[in-house]
């Protein structure tokens, strides 16, 4: 059997996910290709927000941290969260649900094909998690696909995650996604 290898993981915010975001645009293209979410990412440019590289410039310019999960030099998944704002809200459409400014958003995770179940998924939200908690947010949010089960599993049973809504969405490409919307309320008001 051969040994799971010693993931690092790196936060990088700002500049930094700047720096980084070619790396996760071609990550997300490969990953989210593929059952079950099979949308048609592409590569694109920055200044093109329906790419995954104006996703993810967007995304780190609206001050998302990134955790890079890395074996050696290979990037082997990444997680990215962020603290809501009137635009990001309006953006992601995420008002339906009653998401307010200052709630936090877990925006995007995945890990590449080869270095799944060895818990690397576990790892990234757990950390993302611990970014959430230190900015403290009354409310924590997730959306995925319905398929995902490891995703809600860990959400529902490890954090006590509820559901709030299902609902499908066609993205561009004619893509019929379910999708599935999960919320942690931590405080019961915000802090005055
Ligand atoms: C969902 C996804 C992130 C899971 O990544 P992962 O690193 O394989 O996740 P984990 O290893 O933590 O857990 C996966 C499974 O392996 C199991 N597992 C964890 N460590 C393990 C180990 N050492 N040996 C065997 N199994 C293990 C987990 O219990 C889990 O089981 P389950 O699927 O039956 O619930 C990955 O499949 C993915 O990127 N999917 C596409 C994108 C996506 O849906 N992203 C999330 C929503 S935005």
């Amino acid at each position: 059997m051969t040994e799971p290898p010693n993931f690092r993981i790196e936060l990088l915010e700002g500049r930094a996910a700047l720096e980084h975001v070619p790396c996760f645009a071609r990550a997300q293209v490969e990953v989210f290709g593929q059952p079950p979410w099979n949308l048609k990412w592409y590569e694109g440019s920055v200044d093109d927000p329906k790419s995954a590289l104006g996703f993810h410039t967007w995304a780190a310019n609206n001050d998302s941290a990134y955790l890079g999960a890395y074996a050696g030099d290979q990037l082997a998944g990444f997680a990215v969260g962020l603290a809501l704002n009137e635009d990001v809200i309006r953006t992601l459409e995420l008002d339906q649900f009653g998401a307010a400014p200052g709630d936090y958003y877990f925006l995007v995770a995945c890990v590449l094909p080869s270095f799944r179940r060895q818990g690397l998924y576990w790892l990234l939200i757990e950390r993302r998690m611990e970014l959430a908690r230190a900015k403290k947010s009354p409310t924590l949010w997730v959306r995925t696909h319905v398929d995902s089960t490891t995703v809600t599993r860990y959400y529902r049973e490890e954090h006590g995650f509820d559901e709030v809504a299902r609902y499908t969405t066609v993205d561009y490409g004619f893509v019929t996604v379910p999708r599935v919307v999960l919320r942690k309320v931590v405080l019961a008001e915000a802090p005055v």
